[in-house]
């Protein structure tokens, strides 16, 4: 049932295209038997894609799934067309799947805090430590990319330790290579699910995942961090706990950075 329920966002879009296609189906059978009228090839793939974005919204599935449900049939009927061949199919799986690990399960794709991002966070490490305590700062990234953000923060703030975990294998694989790269050694990655970290370490935690996982979030974040500690989401807030400051960016997204004071 847990797993049925982890999986419903794909399940849903493919019952989906399946009612479209059945619907299409019957407008194809009645069109030609009660008026002798065939549709073009490229109709009948505009029809699919058409009802396949209009029932997604309807049923409320999240925009980047409404992008998919687009263009799927789009997609599917040029690889007929130019005869792709079969093992093409794995092979983007695959490597998808390195890249996007935790997209069907955790609901969390892959995306990057950006500069502008970095700059601010920095800034709120700086009056956090002038304002709060000379204590050092421990930082964590929860789901930590390719470790821009680290990289960043960890070059402005040598004196203070930057830790990242991610489990999706290439961007683990980018995230330690970079860091070693960067010479720095006040930053750590590890190989590890979110879930799985003792939160009571660190004083500042940062997460940009996505809508799906932040009340469970913020429960482990209550439990388990240090009094006087922050918790900074990037973009997504949690239901029914409002932050105690939310910063607006000048980036092209406006990102918003949700801050908690943990008390
Ligand atoms: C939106 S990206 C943010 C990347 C980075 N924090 C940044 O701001 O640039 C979210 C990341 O969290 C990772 N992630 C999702 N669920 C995770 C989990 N349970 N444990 C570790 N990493 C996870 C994803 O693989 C992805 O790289």
């Amino acid at each position: 049932m847990q797993l049925l329920n982890r999986f419903r966002p794909i399940l849903t879009a493919i019952g989906l295209q399946l009612i479209v296609l059945i619907g299409l189906f019957l407008v194809i059978q009645t069109l030609w038997q009660g008026f002798s009228i065939t549709l073009s090839l490229w109709t009948k793939v505009g029809i699919q894609a058409g009802g396949a974005l209009l029932l997604s919204y309807i049923f409320r599935l999240p925009m980047w799934w409404i992008i998919i449900q687009f263009t799927a049939p789009f997609a599917i009927m040029l690889a007929i067309i130019f005869n792709l061949p079969t093992w093409l199919y794995p092979l983007a799986f695959f490597a998808l799947l390195l890249f996007y690990w935790n997209s069907a399960d955790e609901r969390v794709p892959l995306y990057l805090s950006n500069k502008i991002t970095w700059k601010a966070l920095g800034d709120i490490l700086d009056t956090g430590s002038s304002t709060k305590s000379t204590k050092p700062i421990h930082f964590m990234d929860l789901g930590c990319g390719f470790s821009g953000t680290l990289v960043a923060l960890a070059k402005r703030f040598p004196q203070h330790h930057f830790t990242g975990v991610e489990t999706a294998p290439l961007p683990y694989l980018v995230s330690l290579i970079r860091c070693l790269l960067s010479g720095h050694d006040n930053i750590k990655i590890q190989r590890k699910s979110l879930w799985d970290v003792d939160l009571s370490k660190y004083n500042y935690v940062y997460a940009f995942l996505s809508p799906e996982p932040m009340s469970r979030l913020y429960k482990k974040i209550t439990a388990e961090m240090p009094k006087d500690g922050r918790f900074i989401s990037n973009s997504f807030v949690v239901p029914d706990f409002p932050s105690n400051d939310t910063r607006i960016l000048d980036d092209r997204r406006q990102t918003e950075l949700h801050i908690w004071e943990i008390s």
